[in-house]
């Protein structure tokens, strides 16, 4: 197990990740939330940070049970922070160096440097600059602007970088965190998602027992993923419910609910769409929408999860980044705990003790978690789809026919994007129904009638995401398509904007 103590850079879960994919685990820890026993750490990442060193307010953490004593990979302010307070000297530099720089001198015969060589490509991203080394220390490599880009203390396996191995665009960052890690730390690369499989299953029969656990599934890959694995160890007194809120795609709920019975879960399809739609009935505002999803949701949940008798958990499919304290701007770790204040309020469902399998993965671990489970590929490279469904993607209030037709429109882009080969280059797509009729002719009539809008993205997180250039022949096939086969739509337009400034739904 690894230790990354973050010190809030917007890097510090690329760090995590680039080390579970060389099969090590690892954990984010806030630098102000060190844990009190560090003897299962068998090394320590420092992390980057927005602060300089030299500010008073910036993360000054103890690191006397770790320095010397462990193994220590300081990266951007963990390199800065290793020289300022060991006699060396930290400052401002006079332009931020920033992007793409090559090493000009590596030393030679040095493990942290194994298979990595001069004109080696690294990312730099920092403000200020470290002009002195401090005492007993050993230049390791420079850059052709940053002289100190790598250093080690003597006689102790410390070491720092003012570049970001954890980023892409330094090309042999994972090769320099596998020598630290595996070759100088000794840390064993024994997390695979067999292993994980295996260890998960066998805690959950442990924790578990003969007792029965409640699930929600979604047809989204974690919760799929987590009713698995639950599966696993528990069989049928895995009881999972699948709600059709009315607003998913075209077939979806007849689709899944097959698929989900195929894999031998014990799911319950509860078809509450008639609920869902009333409740949404005359609603156009986005944010009330959501809203009242969300409390017929857990309606129809509570419901549901008092026929199973007995029941004693709640299983859920939150996986590591909803989990991880951040460190926030002021320096605090911010509060992520939420109180119940008023648990006799609660649904009932929400008072069973919760049980969160994946609560330790990242996204792409869960994905290949559930391959290694032979989870069927088309589930596990499904696009992300809101929870709201369609109703955030029909502008305006909802109604069954404007349901039924951008499920149409939907079906006829997905499927093109599938035939086309398209589907798995695209992280995200969806049509969007627009409050707007316009003009059009069909043989010798005028029409008026709806506007859809095609969106397709690329994204790694949702958190910012670029249109996909689809080729013009694929969009002219779609177009024409949706306008002959969907009555009641005329137009339909492609959206060119990229997040920010506009999101990836329209509500
Ligand atoms: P935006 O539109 O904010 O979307 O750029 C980013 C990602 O989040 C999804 N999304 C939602 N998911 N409930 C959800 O479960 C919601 O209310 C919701 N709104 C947006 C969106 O599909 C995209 O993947």
């Amino acid at each position: 197990n690894v230790l990354i103590l973050d010190f809030g850079s917007q890097y510090t879960q690329l760090i995590a990740r680039r080390v579970r994919e060389l099969n090590i685990f690892c954990e984010i820890k806030p630098y102000n939330h060190l844990p009190e026993d560090l003897s299962e750490y068998k090394a320590v990442i420092l992390s980057g940070s927005p602060f300089s060193v030299r500010a008073e307010d910036a993360p000054h953490p103890d690191l006397s049970q770790i320095r010397g004593k462990k193994p220590l990979l300081g990266v951007c302010y963990g390199a800065q922070y290793l020289a300022h307070f060991n006699g060396g000297s930290v400052e401002g530099s006079n332009t931020r160096e920033y992007g793409r720089a090559k090493l000009s001198y590596v030393k030679e015969n040095e493990p942290f440097f194994d298979k990595i060589s001069i004109g080696s490509q690294v990312w730099m991203s920092h403000a200020d600059s470290i002009k002195e080394l401090p005492e007993n220390t050993t230049r390791l490599a420079s850059t052709h602007d940053v002289e100190n880009a790598a250093y080690k203390f003597n006689g102790e396996d410390s070491y720092a970088i003012q570049f970001h191995p954890e980023v892409y665009h330094t090309t042999d960052g994972k090769q320099l965190l596998e020598n630290f890690l595996v070759h100088i730390a000794g840390v064993a690369q024994t997390w695979t998602p067999d292993a994980f499989v295996e260890t998960t299953v066998t805690e959950l029969k442990r924790k578990i027992g003969q007792d029965k656990v409640i699930l929600g599934l979604s047809g989204g890959v974690d919760s799929t993923v987590a009713a698995i694995l639950l599966h696993k160890a528990i069989g049928k007194h895995l009881h999972c419910i699948f709600v059709n809120n009315g607003l998913l795609r075209k077939n979806e709920f007849e689709d899944v609910l097959h698929q989900y019975k195929d894999m031998g879960l014990n799911v319950k399809g509860v078809d509450a769409s008639a609920r869902f739609l009333d409740a949404l009935a005359g609603e156009s505002d986005p944010e009330k929408k959501r809203k009242a999803i969300g409390r017929v949701f857990i309606e129809v949940f509570d419901d549901e999860s008092h026929l199973v008798e007995d029941a004693k958990w709640l299983a859920q499919g939150t996986i590591y980044p909803d989990v991880i304290e951040s460190v926030s701007a002021t320096g605090g770790p911010s509060a992520t705990i939420k109180s119940h204040h008023n648990v006799g309020g609660l649904p009932d469902f929400m008072k069973l003790n919760v049980v969160e399998p994946l609560r330790m993965l990242f996204k792409d671990e869960v994905r290949r978690v559930g391959a290694s489970m032979g989870i069927d590929k088309t589930l596990l490279g499904r696009h992300p789809f809101p929870g709201p469904g369609l109703a955030i993607r029909i502008l305006g209030d909802i109604t069954p026919e404007k349901v039924a037709i951008l499920q149409e429109v939907d079906a006829i882009f997905i499927n093109g994007l599938k035939e086309w080969g398209l589907y798995d280059k695209v992280w995200q797509a969806g049509a969007m129904l627009l409050p707007v009729n316009s003009v059009g002719v069909m043989g010798d009539e005028r029409t008026y009638e709806k506007c859809v809008a095609l969106r397709a993205v690329e994204s790694t997180d949702g958190m910012t995401a670029d249109w996909v250039n689809l080729p013009y022949e694929f969009l002219q096939k779609t177009s024409n398509d949706i306008i002959n086969k969907v009555k009641g739509v005329n137009r339909v337009v492609y959206d060119i904007s990229s997040k920010p400034p506009a999101t990836i739904e329209w509500e």
